[in-house]
């Protein structure tokens, strides 16, 4: 018996020649005993007839916010349409469509699926070889992955345009296989307890004033929806961060300085398995914060500072199960200090950001990162989005799980 068997499987589908093939992929589908249903982008019509894809799925077809020809016609409503749904799959999913989903626009019945759409969404590209390499559809791939959408690998081999090369759809049955595979495995983290750190840390100079940095708390904001979205109990050990958490099953704790992030961290550690070390620590504290105000005086002011606690430190020497991830930021000789802070630590993978890339760093939306494990495998990545980095973490994490 197929893992699909009374699953709700809403398929979505866009204008690609391979819509052709998506009889089929309804057949197989309804053969599995899943129970399915199908909007389509106007455009698609043109490919494949609503009626051969209603008869096969034995459920009306979907294509328009209304049925203009029927006078009495009803609204399709697309929040009940994402909300029945236990999958939503893309198949054949066209650059366009995808660019759209990557963007938020909502010009047809699919993509307000799409975007209403509460359950996991996988997508099987389908596009001509040159639209498939093209930088700006790689970067759609990013996003949506980013997002936590799941792609279905298209597949290499003849093109509609008689070109041969990566982008045509999975065939039928390997997108059933994957699906059921997907369906089978559940979520990969489910079960795990992950802790993570994320943002500056603001130490007190006085009521008014502290030493810090510019750390937005992006990365590690990112890395916690991430490990949400894939089935892990997240607590998230936050300094000051004007972040929005989008996913409310997130632990948020959030924390002013060094001292209380270390708190913070001490009372969860014993238990976790995963912990990930996002946050730019200050490593110094002024040794005695003033209570009032500090008048301007003199000419000049000293402050002495004290270090923290280094907390990534800490969690290396108690270390047991816990899998444990550390970031360096370095300017100079990157790889070697990366790989004694690895050493010093105890860590098991360290997340290397160069400032000297262009894009890198805690400022910015982006990142460009190079992974180097403790056996000394060095994984350099391209420049991407930090949802699509926090998405290479933890497919990293998982696989040394
Ligand atoms: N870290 C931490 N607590 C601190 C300082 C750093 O938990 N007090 C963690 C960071 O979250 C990061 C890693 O340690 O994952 C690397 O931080 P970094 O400041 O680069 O390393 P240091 O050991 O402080 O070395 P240096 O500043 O000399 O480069």
């Amino acid at each position: 018996m197929s893992v699909l068997k009374g699953k709700r499987i809403l398929l979505g589908v866009t204008a690609g020649i391979a819509a052709y093939k998506t009889a089929w992929l309804v057949r197989l589908l309804v053969k599995a005993d899943a129970e399915v249903r199908v909007v389509m982008t106007p455009a698609a019509k043109d490919f494949v007839t609503p009626l051969t894809l209603s008869t096969l799925s034995k459920n009306e077809v979907y294509s328009s916010f209304t049925n203009e020809e029927d006078e009495n016609a009803q609204w399709n409503n697309h929040v009940e349409l994402g909300l029945w749904a236990d999958y939503l799959l893309i198949a054949p999913a066209t650059a366009n469509t995808l660019a759209k989903m990557a963007t938020g626009v909502c010009d047809n019945l699919l993509l307000a699926v799409y975007l209403s759409a509460k359950c996991p969404v996988l997508y099987a590209p389908a596009m001509d070889l040159d639209m498939y390499k093209h930088p700006s559809t790689q970067n759609t791939f990013d996003t949506l992955n980013g997002f936590g959408n799941i792609q279905i690998p298209a597949a290499h081999g003849e093109l509609a345009s008689g070109l041969v090369g990566q982008g045509r759809m999975a065939e039928p049955e390997e997108i059933v296989s994957f699906l059921e595979e997907y369906i089978s495995q559940g979520l990969p983290l489910k079960g795990k307890r992950v802790l993570i750190t994320a943002g500056p840390t603001y130490e007190a100079i006085d009521p008014v004033r502290f030493v810090g940095n510019h750390s937005s708390g992006l990365m590690g904001y990112k890395i916690a929806e991430r490990a949400a979205a894939l089935g892990a109990e997240v607590t998230l050990v936050s300094g000051p961060s004007a972040i929005q958490l989008e996913n409310k099953r997130v632990n948020l704790i959030r924390v002013v300085s060094a001292a209380e992030m270390f708190d913070a961290v001490q009372s969860h550690y014993a238990k976790i398995d995963i912990g990930i070390f996002a946050a730019a620590v200050a490593d110094y504290r002024p040794i005695d914060p003033a209570q009032e105000k500090i008048k301007k005086t003199g000419d000049s002011l000293d402050i002495k500072l004290e270090k923290t606690q280094d907390i990534l430190g800490w969690a290396g020497s108690q270390k047991k199960q816990q899998y444990l991830v550390g970031f360096a930021l370095e300017t100079q000789n990157e790889l070697d200090n990366a790989k004694k802070k690895l050493e010093k630590k105890n860590l098991d993978l360290i997340i290397l950001n160069s400032l000297r890339d262009e894009g890198a760093g805690f400022k910015s939306k982006t990142n460009k990162v190079t992974f180097i494990d403790k056996n000394g495998a060095v994984l350099p990545f391209d420049l991407k989005d930090k949802a699509a980095v926090a998405v290479d973490i933890l497919d990293y994490i998982i696989k040394q799980q």
